[in-house]
């Protein structure tokens, strides 16, 4: 067997290595770990999986893949699950499956391989991911079957030559991104303890954020922010800067009771700043540029895009679907958005559109009003019909 291992550098997945060299019969062992811009300097990772025993390692840059094919698409969805968290690891996942069944093609490996756990979402998304882009290739979870404690996970990589530099261990558990940072585990295991200060990193908090607010203004074109303040950057580097931005502004921490696709419920800390800038934005455009049947029905769609994606559904016929229905109504939201950045909050104050459906004419209480007021009695007297029958016949 000749297996790709999605590739961190962190104990559980250097440990796999060997761990599938000796019990799993492996022969042949490629890593790859993707930079999906969780800042991690990735050519040491490069070496130390070679260290560990893997006959070939390959580090790959998606981050521009990673926004616009996932991150985008997700913010044209504004695809918050359970209303709140903006899907920053969820949306990683099927890239990452993306690329390892691409590099098991490509070195002609028969298995791909995860460190996953099997408590978690992210087995799941793999998993499904990969079977729905080559169901020829074997899933090989060495730590869904391992019952191996952290201790005993770090004695058995020792055993192999793998050093674990002792850095003060942190008790959270971590997944960084451009989108976001997913912080669970150790002290936030109890939902009534308030998340320590040292579990953030991409969000300052509310007493440590500037006096005065900022504005940015964002741009979008067909539902894709294409500018910041006028300066039109690329999705990396417009998602980079917003993530400062708003972070320093303390916007983007999400503090939640969430739901898994495997039953459990978990509290689960994210800071996404610049997602949650760009989702309120976006949703907001929308309100300017879409009409209100379609506004609404897009609500209902949102809702099950969300959660497909949370669930490991990404590459599926649903989710093609879903996506067309999107896309179609995305065409006309172009324009800017204002948004106040202050203590924790990014308050959208204007939003303006080529493709405006707002009518000044008629919104106004002004003497330009176009609105044909009399035109509202007839309407009122079919709109409320059916309750004053009901109301004659049977209210009580
Ligand atoms: N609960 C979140 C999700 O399912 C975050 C998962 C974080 N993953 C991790 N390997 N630490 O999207
Ligand atoms: C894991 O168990 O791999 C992390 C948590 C999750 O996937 O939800």
């Amino acid at each position: 067997t000749k297996a790709v291992l999605a590739y961190s550098g962190g104990v559980d997945t250097s440990v796999c290595i060997p761990y599938l060299k000796n019990e799993f019969g492996v022969q042949q062992v490629i890593t790859l770990a993707a930079d999906l811009g969780q800042g991690d300097e990735l050519e040491p990772i490069k070496q130390k999986a070679l260290d560990s025993g893997a006959e070939e390692s390959l580090v790959i840059d998606v981050r521009e893949r990673f926004v616009n094919e996932f991150a985008f698409p997700a913010i044209q969805a504004n695809a918050f699950y359970e209303n709140r968290y903006p899907l920053s690891t969820a949306l990683a996942r099927p890239l990452i499956a993306q690329i390892l069944v691409e590099a098991a093609e490509k070195y002609g490996a028969d298995a791909i391989a995860h460190g996953c756990t099997g408590k978690g979402n992210d087995q799941v998304r793999f998993d499904v991911s990969i079977g729905a882009l080559n169901p020829k290739l074997k899933i090989l979870a060495p730590a869904r079957e391992w019952g191996m404690s952290r201790e005993e996970t770090i004695a058995y990589g020792e055993q192999y030559g793998i050093e674990f530099p002792v850095k003060k261990s942190s008790p959270y558990s971590l997944d960084r991104n451009l989108l976001g940072m997913a912080i669970e585990a150790g002290p936030l295991e109890d939902p009534w303890v308030e998340p320590p200060n040292d579990v953030f990193r991409l969000t300052k908090a509310i007493e440590d954020t500037p006096n005065e607010p900022e504005y940015v203004e964002i741009g979008f074109e067909k539902g894709i922010p294409v500018s910041l303040n006028g300066e039109n950057l690329d999705g990396v580097a417009l998602i980079s800067k917003l993530n400062e931005k708003s972070g320093n502004h303390g916007v983007g921490r999400i503090d939640m009771i969430e739901n898994r696709l495997v039953g459990i419920k978990s509290r689960e800390i994210y800071e996404c700043p610049a997602m949650t800038v760009l989702i309120h934005a976006h949703r907001d455009l929308e309100s300017l540029t879409l009409t209100n049947d379609v506004t609404r029905y897009k609500r209902g769609i949102e809702e099950t895009y969300s959660q497909l994606v949370y669930n490991g559904l990404w590459f599926s016929p649903l989710k093609g679907a879903l996506d067309a229905f999107v896309q179609q109504t995305q065409e006309r939201v172009t324009g800017v958005v204002r948004v106040k950045l202050f203590k924790g909050n990014a308050v959208i104050v204007g939003r303006k559109s080529a493709n405006s459906l707002y009518s000044m004419d008629l919104a106004t209480y002004g003497a330009e009003d176009t609105f044909d007021h009399k035109a509202a009695e007839g309407f009122i007297y079919v709109w409320g019909l059916p309750t004053r029958v009901w109301s004659e016949k049977l209210r009580q």
